[in-house]
């Protein structure tokens, strides 16, 4: 039996981690760690909280004294970390909340494990989950491989750039038995409605404005969030200590043609007529520094783990629009109380 460590399993990347290991794996004992800010809600993981082999621990990753609470009483063979401030726009509003959680909790984690596994370090791992927004933006040709250079360009970015740092760092200074990977953005169920997809989707459902960014030409890469899940378990058993791997689904869409697919699937599943729900297209001012496009060379992955993506996008996103429709109620409950004032502070200049 191993007790695995998984933060921030609450939020949408980490309630599939913790779903794929605690039914995969009946031999470990899953803890997710997570201290429920607006983006953690553990509806997402009803199906399984009553497993044996699952636990649920509240709280925050900046707490140092918490972590080895936890440490102690658990004897934890291994973190997957996942915790963390994940939205650009609320990183341009309140940048100091994404240093916190994203580069300090990080840290606490480290020094945790670190203190804990001491020299027995040959059973153990500490796998950092990270984003390809640490490799800034590219222009209209070349992808991000391992190798590319770090250029964040948002406090987000910057954070998780950050962090990747330092996990590095204890790699190369202490020894860590570390691994990380970057991943391009991911879209499915259980995402909170403040992303580009799940906010559209419940857009278009209550005929309310789709605010584009700028021109809607920055481009990004899109992979579904259980083909991350997979790879994160991929990676988390057979990944080598000190590596990165990019995660990536080959599936570059500038934001103006994702939202047009969207709306035809949406005009289609609500049986409205064709071309209804791109009405609702309202370009709005762009965000402060909007990176152009991302896109990862997921080569190493393909090559050295046998991984790609298990489905299309035009799949993906048919499967996902229908668990949004299909879970009203879920939609409902977060998107009541805050999530209203978020929406009027974010929206109301643009
Ligand atoms: P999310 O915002 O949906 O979930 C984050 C979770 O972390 C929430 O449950 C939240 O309650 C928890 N959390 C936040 N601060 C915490 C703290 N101080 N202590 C304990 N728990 C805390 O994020 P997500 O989209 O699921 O992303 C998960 C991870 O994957 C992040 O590290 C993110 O950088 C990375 N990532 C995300 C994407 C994407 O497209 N969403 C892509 C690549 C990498
Ligand atoms: P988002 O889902 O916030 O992910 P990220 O910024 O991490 O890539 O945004 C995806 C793209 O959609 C990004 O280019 C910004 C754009 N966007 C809009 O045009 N309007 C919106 O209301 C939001 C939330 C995003």
């Amino acid at each position: 039996m191993k007790n695995i460590l998984i933060t921030g399993g609450a939020g949408f990347i980490g309630s599939h981690v913790v779903r794929l290991f605690v039914t995969k794996y009946p031999d470990y004992h899953i803890f997710n760690l997570d201290k429920l800010t607006y983006a953690g809600n553990l509806e997402n993981l009803s199906d399984i909280d009553n497993s044996p082999n699952y636990t649920f621990l509240k709280g925050d990753i900046v707490d140092g004294i918490f972590l080895n609470d936890i440490f102690t009483k658990y004897q934890f063979d291994a973190v997957v970390h996942l915790a963390a401030e994940s939205h650009v726009d609320r990183s341009i509003t309140n940048p100091l909340e994404f240093i916190k959680t994203n580069i300090v909790g990080t840290v606490e984690l480290l020094n945790v494990a670190r203190t804990h596994w001491g020299d027995k370090l040959s059973d153990k791992r500490f796998y950092h989950i990270s984003t390809d927004e640490v490799y800034g933006s590219l222009g209209e040709t070349g992808l991000f491989e391992e190798r590319t250079p770090y250029d964040p360009r948002s406090p987000y970015s910057s954070s998780k750039a950050s962090s990747d740092h330092l996990v590095r760092a204890y790699f190369h200074t202490y020894n860590m038995p570390v691994v990380i990977s970057n991943c391009s953005n991911n879209y499915g169920s259980h995402q909170f409605p403040e992303k580009l997809i799940p906010l559209f989707i419940n857009n278009i459902k209550n005929n309310k404005p789709l605010p584009v960014y700028g021109k809607g030409e920055n481009i990004r890469d899109w992979l579904w969030v259980n083909d991350h899940a997979v790879a994160i378990d991929l990676i988390f058993h057979q990944g080598k200590n000190g590596e990165t791997y990019n995660i990536g689904g080959h599936n570059e869409w500038t934001n103006i043609d994702l939202i047009k697919e969207l709306c035809k699937i949406m005009d289609e599943r609500l049986g409205r007529d064709a071309g209804t729900s791109e009405k609702l297209i309202t370009y709005v001012k762009d965000r402060a520094g909007h990176d152009a496009r991302y896109a990862i060379d997921a080569t190493k992955i393909k090559d050295e783990l046998g991984w790609i993506p298990s489905i299309t996008f035009e799949e993906g996103l048919r499967n996902t629009v229908d668990w949004y429709l299909q879970n009203e109620s879920w939609l409902n409950r977060v998107t009541s109380g805050d999530y209203q004032n978020y929406y009027e502070n974010q929206y109301q200049e643009r």
